[in-house]
């Protein structure tokens, strides 16, 4: 794993948006993994901006995100479709039909993570995968387990990522309790994975995940077996990791 410091969010913003304009200029077709929550909607807008001045174009690039809420509809403001659209999608001149999302509004979850399984393995797999990571040490919503789970399925969220997660709906009750995602198989076989943590409530899952033994229990520790994983992240995120 190389970890790159960062002082604070908006640096690590520009860091890791500055790696995936660097992987999109080297192979303008490629095939980037992305992630939602908040912790990328800053590189988001950056390469946004980059794109506003003429500097990334994002005409041949296709998409595959980690996962979706299970039972909320492509328009709801809460899917996971709806944020790539709002923070990303809808402000770069990326083709909406080179994007994909696991279908959350399929009721049949056997057909909608086959297929979507189908979908990735089809294009190749991703060049560059973005993760964010949970305070649990979950990557995409693979949740703390006792074995590390392989293609894209259904999971049962934990309260810990529920009660994380519930800071963007009304009410916590409003949280879906499942989800689809890519599983840490699926993960593992990006060419490079790009992970990005800012802020204390993170400190904890990145030491884990960094300097922890590989276990199920923290998900995202499955990445030092990945041979070309860098790791983004500010002060406060590398708070309890030792000093190099
Ligand atoms: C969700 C997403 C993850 C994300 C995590 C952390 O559970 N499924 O992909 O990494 O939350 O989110 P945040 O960046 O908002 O802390």
């Amino acid at each position: 794993m190389k970890i790159i410091h960062a002082k604070d969010y908006s640096d690590m913003s520009r860091k890791a948006a500055n790696i995936i304009s660097a992987q999109v200029i080297l192979k303008p077709d490629c095939v980037l993994g992305l992630a939602t929550g908040s912790t990328p909607i800053g590189a988001y807008q950056q390469l946004i901006k980059w794109y506003e001045k003429g500097d990334v174009d994002f005409e041949q690039v296709s998409t595959y995100n980690l996962d979706e809420y299970r039972g909320l509809s492509h328009d709801d403001p809460q899917s996971y479709h709806f944020f790539m659209r709002d923070n990303f999608f809808d402000h770069i001149n990326i083709d909406l039909a080179n994007t994909h999302v696991p279908d959350g509004s399929n009721p049949d979850a056997e057909a909608a993570c086959s297929e979507y399984d189908r979908m990735v393995a089809a294009a190749g797999y991703p060049d560059l995968q973005l993760l964010g990571i949970g305070n649990n040490g979950h990557i995409g919503f693979n949740e703390p387990d006792d074995h590390f789970s392989a293609g894209t399925h259904c999971v049962d969220l934990t309260e810990s990522t529920i009660e994380a997660n519930s800071r963007l709906f009304d009410k916590a009750e409003d949280v879906p309790r499942q989800a689809y995602t890519m599983g840490t198989q699926t993960i593992m076989y990006a060419r490079m994975i790009l992970i990005i943590a800012s802020g204390k409530a993170k400190a904890q899952a990145v030491r884990d995940m960094c300097y922890g033994p590989v276990t199920p229990t923290c998900p995202a520790s499955i990445l030092q077996l990945h041979t070309n994983c860098v790791v983004v992240a500010d002060e406060e995120a590398l708070s309890l990791c030792p000093a190099e």
